[in-house]
């Protein structure tokens, strides 16, 4: 059989352009690194969100080595965490879920987008090269204060992050004689060990207690203070560790307030 000259330019022809097309769309759905969110994720009930162990408390915890793990819920009408804080040039993987509704969770500028749909969990891995802040909108709608729905991504220079959490306190009221305890709280998320040293004020007197906390986890501190150095009255309280503080006051009350108090109650 013979075959035209024009024919054989068509088929090949024909034939480029299909391979093209093959080429092109594998490069699309494959090369670029996009990935769709499935509906093989993870589920997860709304109304069992609050015992769950991450969900329950929403936050940014340390996965594995410039790896991190963002729980976010989407409720009427805010995201929590807010804000929500990342390390640069680290991969973060935002786990979405909802409370209620639907809601968006979008980031104008960049690619994160994806919708909060309850029951389910949306996952979506991205990386930020620069410092910065980006804001996060709702744009699914959702009720009455839809369109005043944001949250807040805060990207730190990596140097600067950590997932350190101080808490401190002391009870409201000592009487004099008593011994006033300040308890510190310093908790871990990340991977690493912290080193770290705690710096507490109680009135006038001062205390330093160096620690390490293991990663993932919280070491407690107890400053104790005598009432009777501080004196009866109202002491201003400080714990400082890194760039975190927390403050409070205590008073000390006499032996006999203390007691007409009591007496009063009972
Ligand atoms: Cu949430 Cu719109």
């Amino acid at each position: 059989m013979r075959i035209h000259q024009y024919e054989k330019l068509w088929i090949v022809g024909a034939m480029i352009l299909i391979v093209g097309f093959i080429v092109t769309i594998t490069y699309g759905s494959v090369g670029l690194g996009i990935t769709m969110i499935g509906d093989e994720e993870e589920t997860i009930a709304p109304d069992e969100l609050n015992d769950d162990e991450q969900f329950g408390e929403p936050r940014v915890e340390q996965v594995g080595e410039n790896e991190y793990a963002a729980y976010v819920v989407a409720q009427t009408f805010i995201f929590q965490p807010d804000p929500i804080e990342i390390p640069a040039n680290n991969e973060i993987t935002f786990h979405v879920t909802s409370r209620d509704v639907i809601h968006g969770f979008y980031v104008p500028g960049t690619n994160i987008n994806a919708m909060a749909i309850p029951g389910q969990v949306a996952e979506l891995t991205v990386e930020f090269d620069e410092p910065g802040e980006h804001g996060l909108i709702c744009h699914e709608y959702c009720g009455s204060g839809h369109h005043t729905m944001e949250g807040l991504i805060v990207v730190q220079p990596e140097d600067e992050f950590d997932l350190t959490e101080l808490s401190a306190e002391t009870p409201d009221t000592v009487t004099s004689g008593e011994q006033v305890q300040l308890n510190a709280t310093v908790e871990n998320g990340q991977l690493e060990p912290l080193e770290t040293t705690v710096d507490a004020e109680i009135g006038d007197q001062t205390f330093q207690q160096n620690i390490t906390v293991d990663g993932n986890s919280t070491q407690d501190v107890t400053f104790t203070a005598e009432s009777t150095q501080l004196g009866v009255g109202e002491h201003d309280w400080t714990v400082t560790v890194d760039d975190y503080e927390e403050t409070g006051s205590v008073e000390v009350v006499s032996n006999e307030t203390a007691a007409a108090e009591g007496g009063e109650e009972s």
